[in-house]
């Protein structure tokens, strides 16, 4: 009998014991392939030294000081080191213990904006359906995903949803014609229908994270979206938690389309899961405005220093061994193996990615994209076979109408090797064999 209260409660965890590159060790000796780097964390690998070192060297120093009475010099490098790197101009960064903080403190900055401003009446957010942003009220509210928000739904629905971009099931009738455009003009439409300047920001994954497996957005998409939020006073929150730090194979992924939003959020991989971390940045221009009347926001733990040490040397990994530039082309060698092994698997629907964010949708029909009923527990039931054969996939489910819908999304470390992006392919292949 355990005293945990367990994250899944339908069968026995196994004891982890050892962890090292792409592989973790359990107590009775099995070793598994972390091919989801557990939620899409791990960016440079289990048992990095630098991190331990750079985490044991903050312990020596100091180990708790609250942020509103001092700052540390490793907040202070990681904050300098990290601003040139992300999509804001004079970027300021508000450290957090994760991606679900992350998303409410950037909410609450961007009503802080439009405050600091004289704008009261903007307090209005789109965020996109199928989205992820987070399980805490406010984030979750933001989060498109039906099956998370059903059990809390009297609590929620005061945030918009604007269409997800989602290329294998696209809304726009006239898809792939002007997608971007679609997009654009049913964004302006929700704007347009919401009550005078009330809108304050449009949050969006900038490439959709699990509850989509990783979906890419049409070309036009991004710099589509942000021409209409900058034309009525919308700021714009890319949501990074899971694309930041590299996992697209670039720094950021609003990188990949020279798009650079108002206030980015990052989580999971800007410490590669060695301690809770995260943040919201802003632009100067938004630090500047909001700057002039204050921020009313806090958490006991946020501007923690061994958060920002870990994030610290895990830039320096990844800028010394060039490991973003690793997750773009193991990215694409990965989803092209894995198309081209797959393509005859009858229930295999697509296969999409960036970088090191890979999804893998089943269907039923691949001609009518018809989804699995959920009974079939198709994603599940892939899943379970990896682990039998000592793979770690992330599965996710309910994301065509609710209910159906299956998918599993592959996230491995950066420091994947040769042999192990071979053992991953081949592992893949077979438990998706296996099911279909
Ligand atoms: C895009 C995105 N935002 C926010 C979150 C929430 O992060 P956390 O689980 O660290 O609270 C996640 C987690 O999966 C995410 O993918």
């Amino acid at each position: 009998m355990t005293h945990i209260f367990p994250r899944v409660l339908d069968r026995e965890l196994p004891e982890a014991v050892a962890a090292d590159g792409a592989w973790i060790t359990t107590a009775d000796g099995h070793r598994f392939l972390d091919a989801a780097g557990g939620a899409i964390v791990v960016n440079v690998g289990h048992g990095e030294r630098a991190v331990i070192d750079a985490m044991t060297a903050q312990l020596g120093r100091t180990q708790y000081v609250h942020g509103t009475m001092f700052t540390t010099a490793a907040l202070e490098r990681f904050a300098d080191e990290m601003a040139p790197m992300l999509p804001l101009d004079d970027a300021r960064i508000y450290p957090v213990s994760g991606g679900s903080e992350a998303v409410e403190t950037a909410l609450k900055l961007a009503r802080a904006f439009h405050l600091a401003r004289g704008q009261q009446s903007r307090f209005q957010v789109i965020a996109r359906r199928s989205s992820y942003h987070g399980n805490t009220l406010g984030a979750l509210d933001a989060s498109g995903k039906e099956p998370l928000r059903k059990p809390y739904t009297p609590w929620l629905g005061r945030f918009l949803h604007a269409p997800a971009a989602y290329e294998y099931r696209c809304e726009n009738p006239q898809h792939p014609q002007a997608c971007g455009a679609w997009h654009a003009s049913e964004l302006e439409r929700m704007i347009a229908q919401a009550p005078p300047n009330s809108v304050a920001a449009f949050i969006a994954e900038p490439v959709a994270g699990a509850t989509l497996g990783a979906a890419v957005p049409c070309d036009d998409y991004w710099t589509a979206v942000v021409e209409v939020c900058r034309r009525h006073g919308v700021l714009v929150i890319a949501d990074e938690v899971m694309t930041g730090v590299g996992r697209t194979g670039a720094w950021f992924a609003m990188d990949h389309w020279g798009v650079r939003p108002d206030i980015v959020t990052a989580g999971k991989g800007t410490t590669s899961g060695y301690v809770p971390f995260g943040f919201a940045a802003v632009s100067g221009a938004v630090f500047e405005a909001i700057s002039t009347t204050g921020f009313v926001h806090g958490f006991t733990w946020s501007h923690n220093g061994l958060g920002a040490a870990a994030a610290g040397a895990v830039l320096r990994v990844l800028r010394e061994r060039e490991l973003v530039a690793r997750a773009a082309s193991l990215g694409e060698r990965l989803r092209g193996e894995l198309a081209s092994a797959l393509a005859d698997t009858p229930i295999v629907g697509d296969v999409r990615g960036l970088g090191l964010m890979i999804g893998i949708e089943f269907v039923r029909d691949p001609g009518t994209k018809e989804p699995f009923a959920r009974a079939d527990r198709v994603a599940e039931r892939v899943a379970t076979a990896a682990r039998d054969q000592g793979l770690l996939l992330y599965p996710s489910t309910g994301h065509v109408d609710g209910r159906d819908g299956d998918l599993i999304m592959l996230g491995p470390p950066f420091v994947l090797t040769d042999d192990d992006a071979a053992t991953l392919v081949e592992r893949t292949v077979a438990a998706v064999g296996s099911v279909a």
